[in-house]
């Protein structure tokens, strides 16, 4: 299997306190990959770190064999990295097609990125309905979608979502697990940070679950899901009820 990221002993602070200490993981072509772990763990860090908002101190982190780390967000972006942040970063008085046109600003053919804007609305009806009016008029589920939807505009290489089911109802979290295991078997290889343990779990092919900026269990998604010790001792009340 190709190996599309490759995070290995990733240190990583926003001052003088290491968020990142060592962290390792390894994702392969195709692979929808959950991270996992308590508030603070480091999750967002990681993602951030790979997106070029932070620069790693100590470790590699390599892209299709390519070391990235350091490398700024645009360039990133030109790799094919995109990035769905915890917090929404939509244009709010911009239309959803504006917002769409923006996830490709790095392509060059308008032909295809027209094209793909088309692939990217079927995969998300509601949007389609509503591509002329202006995005702070959508649901939450639906911004979520949106903002999906423009990192996909990137034709990304690696899609990054940070918690992208955060505050939503039962059924609509669902409807974007739905999507993401869409997007996924259209071939896209993603990293999704999850709160909901027990869902996250279920959807990707395997997990790792971080701990004070460190990997402490990492394994295929249902074997994680089976296991007593490790729902227990990690995975707490994420698991207990939806
Ligand atoms: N911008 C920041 N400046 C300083 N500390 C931060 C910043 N963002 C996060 N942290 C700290 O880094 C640690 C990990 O945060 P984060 O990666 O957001 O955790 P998670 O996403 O797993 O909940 C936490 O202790 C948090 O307080
Ligand atoms: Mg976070």
């Amino acid at each position: 299997m190709t190996t599309v990221l490759l995070v290995d002993d990733v240190h990583a602070s926003y001052g003088r306190f290491d968020v990142l200490r060592g962290l390792s993981l390894r994702v392969a072509a195709g692979e929808l990959v959950a991270v996992l772990g308590p508030n603070g763990a480091g999750k967002s860090t990681l993602l951030k770190t790979v997106a070029g908002f932070l620069t790693p101190r100590q470790g590699s982190i390599q892209l299709d064999g390519e070391e990235i780390g350091g490398l700024r967000p645009p360039a990133l972006l030109r790799k094919g990295v995109a990035y769905v942040m915890q917090r929404s970063s939509l244009f709010p008085r911009m239309t959803i097609q504006e917002n769409l046109e923006l996830g490709a600003y790095v392509r060059k053919t308008t032909a295809e990125v027209r094209q793909d804007i088309e692939r990217v609305l079927a995969l998300f009806p509601r949007l389609a309905e509503r591509r002329q009016q202006r995005a702070e008029g959508l649901s939450g589920g639906e911004r979520r979608m949106l903002e999906i939807g423009r990192g996909l505009l990137l034709r990304p290489r690696l899609l990054l979502l940070d918690e992208p089911t955060m505050g939503l109802a039962p059924l609509v979290m669902d409807l974007i697990f739905d999507k993401i295991l869409e997007v996924r078997a259209a071939g896209t290889t993603v990293v999704m940070v999850e709160q909901n343990a027990r869902r996250a779990l279920e959807v990707s092919d395997r997990a790792y679950v971080l701990e004070q900026g460190q990997t402490r269990v990492e394994g295929r998604g249902e074997d994680l899901l089976a296991s007593e010790a490790v729902r227990r001792a990690y995975l707490g009340s994420g698991v207990a009820g939806r």
